[in-house]
């Protein structure tokens, strides 16, 4: 199907490989492809299929309703979902088709007991401490209550504790302190855990960045999302120093290319003025479609082999681009690429991220509903 205005390609084929490196990298320990976000942009329910082909035994999202969606595609294997509010209208659904689900303080407890016991099944539970982070998680002095209550549930056959788990704050930074000080109250945790009596549990830490960077969080499973999508977690550069590549590229094609005269402006504004004829191009995709105002005049695009400067505001639905005298020949049609395809010369996700001060996850997971994804490197 030709493209019409824009596209994410998303490459099937760079997630295997990348998948293999990171599981290659953590030696043995099994992953959770983490599929939140829709996949980070790239589409869950295909970017899922596509992990479980590979063999990865875990999947990982944040909402019930994500868990519930992949169920609802077709997936029977092991999901955890661990972000829930009170009175969430998935649960039930989640709880009835064996979906693990995170929780974090009594309340949750006792809805997903309440649910089990209404279905008649055993919920799948991972027990959360929070270790530093202040995010989810039970606090250190809630932590004991609610083992406890845990293990009372247990015995009363609503539940199985599957996991002891936490996320951490800062290992995307090399040799930091408080990823030692969060390992070491996760270990309390678990201990408090074992003492009281639960039986073994599996334990997991490590998202992406600590999976690769400190080997000792990886325990017996690791949580990996940017990673098996090819970009960097944190410094520049570091996802290709470890042989991982962008599996989403997008691209547009130029919607009209002209002239404009010295001393004319370029979009809201006018913050960008021509200091001589300068041959322009409208690439029209905007912040509707995830592109970042913020990277207004500071990132750059592919066009022809050439990266070409964004001129003044990137709007809703389209900016300007400089196609200045390295371009050549070029037309309304011509493709650009905005990011990913790194062996073509094109800027990177990390890239636009630092032209926007964010980071590459936001850039690939803010790609818009309206952009069509299309896959290729299919098995
Ligand atoms: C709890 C949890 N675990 C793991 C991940 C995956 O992190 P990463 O994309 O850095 O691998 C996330 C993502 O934000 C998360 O929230």
């Amino acid at each position: 199907m030709p493209m019409t205005r824009a596209e994410a390609v998303i490459d099937l084929e760079a997630l295997r490989r990348n998948l293999a490196t990171v599981s290659s990298a953590v030696t043995g320990v099994p992953v959770m492809a983490v599929v939140k976000a829709d996949a980070y942009g790239h589409g869950m329910t295909r970017i899922a299929q596509e992990a479980r082909g590979a063999g990865v035994s875990w999947l990982g999202v944040a909402l019930l309703s994500e868990a519930r969606a992949l169920r609802a595609a077709g997936d029977t294997g092991l999901i955890l979902a661990w972000l829930w509010a009170p009175g969430d209208p998935d649960l039930d659904a989640c709880v009835g088709s064996d979906v693990d689900i995170s929780v974090s303080a009594l309340w949750a407890l006792s809805d997903v007991a309440a649910s089990a016991r209404r279905l008649g099944v055993r919920a799948r539970v991972h027990l959360k401490v929070d270790t530093g982070l202040s995010r989810n998680g039970a606090s250190l002095d809630e932590w004991a209550d609610l083992v406890g209550a845990a293990l009372a549930e247990q015995g009363s056959g609503a539940i199985d504790v599957v996991s002891v788990w936490s996320h951490l704050a800062n290992a995307d930074r090399p040799d930091d302190q408080s990823v030692a000080d969060q390992r070491t109250a996760y270990e309390a945790a678990v201990a408090v855990a074992a003492e009281a009596g639960l039986p073994p549990v599996v334990r997991h830490l490590a998202n992406t960045p600590a999976a690769l960077g400190y080997p000792e969080t990886r325990y017996d499973l690791v949580r990996i999302g940017i990673g098996i999508y090819g970009v960097p977690p944190a410094t520049p550069g570091s996802a290709s120093a470890l042989g991982l590549t962008s599996v989403m590229t997008l691209r547009g094609r130029l919607a009209l290319v002209k002239v404009i005269p010295a001393g004319q402006s370029v979009s809201y504004g006018s913050n960008w003025t021509a200091p001589r004829r300068t041959r322009v191009g409208l690439v029209p995709l905007g912040y509707a479609d995830g592109v970042p105002r913020s990277a207004s005049g500071r990132a750059q695009v592919l066009v022809n082999g050439a990266r070409c400067p964004i001129l003044g505001r990137v709007a809703m639905d389209q900016f300007v681009i400089d196609l200045g005298e390295l371009v050549g020949d070029v037309r309304a049609g011509s493709d650009v690429v905005l990011f990913g395809d790194e062996a073509t010369g094109a800027p990177t996700a990390d890239d636009w991220a630092v032209a926007s001060d964010t980071i590459g996850y936001e850039i690939v997971t803010r790609v818009g509903a309206r952009v069509p994804r299309r896959y290729v490197g299919a098995r």
